[in-house]
């Protein structure tokens, strides 16, 4: 199979929304519309198989998100199942890291329920709060927000926030990350209503 991996054209969205749709039907991701795909297609990358005449079949996208001038996110990573376990979301990922390193961001991160996928390609589990401009950007209008079963994993693409994060400090080099300003917020999170007659 010839895999390529380019540039989203205006073309490519109705089959990207149908596919990405047909997964957050599932629960497996969240849904987009053309609309805001088309707000922010340089960011997206798609991988389509190409016959002998060059004809192309889309196998899969993904795009990449500035949370934080430091800081990109993976988001809206599927590939359609006909394409499935023979390597083309590593190489959409690994596209978005160069992709991300272009861009000159220090750190790429993502939320997922395929932690294992992400480690193979170099990501490291986080906390979620390590990633919390995501939090507030994007997760707050999930539904699943009070009960996500998500992980946080990120990885450095510089020398300086790997070794950030190997003293220790992980939001050094992002002003938003610090632990103290979103401590209320986390708080306000992890909040557990108590209920009078379980008392
Ligand atoms: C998650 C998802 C993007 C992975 O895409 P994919 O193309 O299947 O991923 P890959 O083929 O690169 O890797 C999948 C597995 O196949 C294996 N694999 C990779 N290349 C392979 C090959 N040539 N032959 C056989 N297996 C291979 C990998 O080891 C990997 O195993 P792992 O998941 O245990 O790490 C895809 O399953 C998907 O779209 N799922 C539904 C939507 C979704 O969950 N999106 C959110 C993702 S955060």
């Amino acid at each position: 199979m010839a895999v390529a991996i380019r540039q989203a054209y205006s073309e490519d969205i109705p089959e990207l929304v149908e596919m990405i749709n047909g997964f957050a039907a599932r629960n497996l991701m969240l849904p987009r519309t053309p609309e805001a795909v088309m707000k922010t297609l340089p960011d997206w990358l798609v991988a389509v198989e190409r016959d002998e005449s060059g004809a192309e079949l889309l196998l899969g996208c993904g795009s990449l998100v500035a949370l934080t001038p430091e800081l990109a996110e993976v988001r809206s990573l599927a590939v359609h199942e006909r394409g499935q376990g023979k390597g083309v979301g590593s190489l959409v990922v690994e596209n978005l890291v160069a992709l991300a390193k272009a861009r000159e961001f220090s750190q790429i991160c993502a939320l997922t329920l395929r932690e294992e996928f992400f480690q193979r390609l170099g990501f490291e589990i986080v906390d979620r709060w390590s990633i919390s401009p995501k939090l507030w950007q994007e997760c707050i209008y999930c539904p699943k927000f009070h009960r996500c079963d998500e992980v946080a994993v990120i990885k450095h693409l510089t020398v300086r926030s790997r070794e950030e994060a190997a003293a220790g400090r992980p939001a050094a080099a992002n002003p938003l990350l610090k632990w103290q300003a979103w401590q209320p917020l986390k708080l306000a999170y992890s909040y557990k209503p108590i209920h009078l007659d379980e008392q």
